[in-house]
């Protein structure tokens, strides 16, 4: 099995990170229509993350704060179906969880497609209250309750363990860019 890395994209690899969520999103789930970016890609304090799976971009997750009480959103949990089944999706969710929790993080939300449920409880996550449409499909609202900040801090990684270049996904024509 491939080493997976994950860490937050700068300027460099954010095209990689749009084009990833775009694939699985717009064209694959077809859940959102023509573009999956929206105003929380705008926003500065907002954590876009990749995932590698050995020297190939493999996944993304996107994380913010809702407020100032500790309050975090993950969303945008994606890997290529190349990668799946392969830990690269639980490596991701773990690393939104440690890098909300570093930054201070009380409590972590994430409305979550039902088939996905189990495996946000075999990492911990809790259902947190009743399934709802969101974009059209059934969702469970979910919560995890953060670790303290310097625990956290030990879980990620100071240098992500790649060896660039990585190979980087088609663009597709229909990607926006933020
Ligand atoms: C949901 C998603 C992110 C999971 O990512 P993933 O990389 O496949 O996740 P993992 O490999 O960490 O684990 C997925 C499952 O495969 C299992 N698995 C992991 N490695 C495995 C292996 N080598 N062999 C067999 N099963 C394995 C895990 O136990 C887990 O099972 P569970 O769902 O019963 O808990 C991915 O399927 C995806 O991108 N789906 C499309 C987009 C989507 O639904 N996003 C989430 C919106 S809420």
């Amino acid at each position: 099995m491939h080493k997976v890395a994950c860490w937050t994209a700068d300027q460099t690899h954010l095209s990689c990170h749009f084009a990833i969520r775009h694939q699985v999103f717009v064209e694959e789930q077809r859940v959102m229509v023509f573009t999956d970016v929206d105003a929380w890609d705008r926003h500065s304090q907002t954590h876009h993350v990749l995932a590698a799976s050995g020297n190939h971009m493999a996944g993304t997750v996107r994380l913010y704060e809702l407020d100032d009480h500790g309050t975090w959103k993950g969303d945008r949990l994606a890997v290529l179906p190349a990668y799946r089944t392969s830990i690269v999706g639980a490596r991701l969710v773990r690393y939104a969880v440690a890098t909300a929790a570093a930054a201070g993080g009380k409590i972590m939300h994430a409305t979550v497609q039902v088939p996905n449920t189990r495996f946000f409880e075999r990492l911990g996550w809790e259902r947190d209250g009743p399934v709802a449409a969101h974009y059209g499909l059934p969702h469970q609202p979910m919560a995890i309750d953060l670790p303290g900040s310097e625990s956290a801090q030990s879980q990620i990684p100071a240098q992500p363990e790649l060896h660039l270049p990585v190979s980087v996904p088609a663009l597709s024509p229909l990607l926006t860019h933020v």
